[in-house]
C-alpha cells in the first residue's frame, strides 16, 4: 500500500534539541535486507541505570520518543533449546544456541565471514568469530557481556575504551583485500548498542551488516556522535565535547584528519536523515512505521542542528 509521508515529516525543531532516538549505520554497499522491528524486553543491566528514563522527557530539551525498540540486551527462551536475542531492532531472528548466536544470513553475510576471518587471522580479539552456516543462519562466537542501549551518559574510560576498540578495529583491517581502495573497512554501526561491555569496559564490537570499506572518518565520526553527543539532553555540551575529544584521542586521530572530525560528526547526522527518508519512501522495505520513521529523521536533523550550533565547542576542545 502506498503512503503519503509528505505531512509525517516533522521539520520543527529547535537547535538545542537532543531526543532520544538512535541512528542507524548505514553503508552503501549493501542491497536493502528484510528487517524487522524488535521490541524491547529489558534485561537486567550492571553498567548504569536505564538510560531510557534518564533520556526521556527531564529537561525540555527532550521530545517524546516514539521508538524504544533498541536497547540492553535481553533474553527469552524459545522452543528447541534457542533462545532470542533481544536489543537490536534491525535484525528479526537472533537467537543465542549455546556459545553461538545465530543470525539470518542476508546480502551482508559473505563479506561479513570474510571481516571475521581477517580479524581472526590478524588477531583482533574485539569482535566474534565467524563459525559457518546452518540452515539459513550465520553462526558467530557469543560474546558473554552486556550490550546496552545507547541512551545514556557513558564515564570517561567507556569512552576511552570505545575510542581505542575502534582503531584496533581499524588497523586489523588495513591493506587488507576487503578494504580494496579505502584505507580501513568502517563498521558503519559502531554505537554503544553494537558493543559487548565487559565489566562494564567496551570489549568487542557486534552486528557488523552495514560493514564496507571506507575512511576512518566515517566510523569515527559516527562512533563520536553516537557514544558522546546523541540524546545527551541532559549532559552540558561542554561536557559533551570534553567526551568527543577523549574518544577521538584514545582512537588517535591527528591532524589534518583531525580537523575534519566535527564535519564528518555532521556529514553521519546528515546520511541517517537521509538513510530513514529513503526508506520513508519505500515502506514495503522499511524497519518501522511511518511514524517511527518520520520520527527518526526528525531526531537526526535535530542533533545535526544541535552539533552545528555548539560547532565551535566541539572543535575548540578538539585543538
Ligand atoms: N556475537 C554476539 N555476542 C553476544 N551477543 C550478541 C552477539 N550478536 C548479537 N548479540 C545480541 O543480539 C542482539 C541483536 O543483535 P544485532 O546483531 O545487534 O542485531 P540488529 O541488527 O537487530 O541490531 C544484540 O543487541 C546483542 O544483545
Ligand atoms: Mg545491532
Amino acid at each position: 500500500m502506498a503512503h503519503n509521508f509528505g505531512t509525517a515529516m516533522v521539520t520543527s525543531f529547535r537547535p538545542t534539541d537532543q531526543s532520544g532516538i538512535e541512528p542507524r549505520g548505514h553503508s552503501s554497499h549493501k542491497g536493502t535486507v528484510p528487517r524487522i522491528s524488535i521490541t524491547l524486553v529489558p534485561a537486567p543491566i550492571t553498567l548504569m541505570s536505564d538510560p531510557r528514563v534518564t533520556a526521556i522527557p527531564r529537561a525540555d530539551c527532550c521530545k517524546p520518543i516514539l521508538d524504544l525498540g533498541r536497547g540492553a540486551s535481553a533474553m527469552a527462551d524459545v522452543p528447541g533449546g534457542a533462545i532470542h536475542l533481544f536489543g537490536g531492532r534491525m535484525t528479526g531472528g537472533v537467537v543465542r544456541v549455546g556459545d553461538s548466536v545465530r543470525r539470518p544470513t542476508s546480502a551482508s553475510s559473505a563479506f561479513v565471514a570474510a571481516l571475521l576471518a581477517i580479524f581472526e587471522q590478524r588477531e583482533f580479539h574485539g569482535a566474534p568469530r565467524y563459525l559457518g552456516q546452518a540452515d539459513g543462519m550465520d553462526s558467530l562466537s557469543f560474546i558473554p557481556g552486556e550490550v546496552p542501549a545507547n541512551f545514556r551518559h557513558w564515564e570517561d574510560n567507556q569512552v576511552a575504551a570505545a575510542g581505542a576498540l575502534l582503531r584496533a578495529m581499524h588497523d586489523a583491517t588495513r591493506d587488507s583485500e576487503l578494504a580494496g581502495r579505502s584505507p580501513v573497512v568502517c563498521h558503519h554501526d559502531a554505537s554503544p548498542s553494537n558493543c559487548v561491555f565487559v565489566d562494564g569496559v567496551p570489549t568487542a564490537w557486534i552486528d557488523f551488516d552495514t560493514a564496507a570499506p571506507g575512511s576512518p572518518l566515517e566510523d569515527l565520526g559516527y562512533a563520536l556522535w553516537t557514544w558522546c553527543i546523541a540524546s545527551k539532553c541532559t549532559v552540558p555540551v561542554e561536557r559533551q565535547a570534553e567526551q568527543v575529544k577523549i574518544l577521538a584521542d584514545a582512537y588517535g586521530i591527528q591532524r589534518p584528519e583531525r580537523g575534519a572530525v566535527v564535519d564528518a560528526i555532521l556529514e553521519r547526522q546528515a546520511r541517517n536523515a537521509r538513510f530513514w527518508t529513503e526508506l520513508m519512501a519505500s515502506p514495503e522495505n522499511a524497519p518501522a512505521t511511518p511514524d517511527v520513521l518520520a520520527s527518526r529523521v526528525e531526531w537526526s536533523r535535530r542533533e545535526l542542528a544541535f552539533t552545528a550550533q555548539h560547532r565551535s565547542v566541539f572543535e575548540t576542545a578538539l585543538a
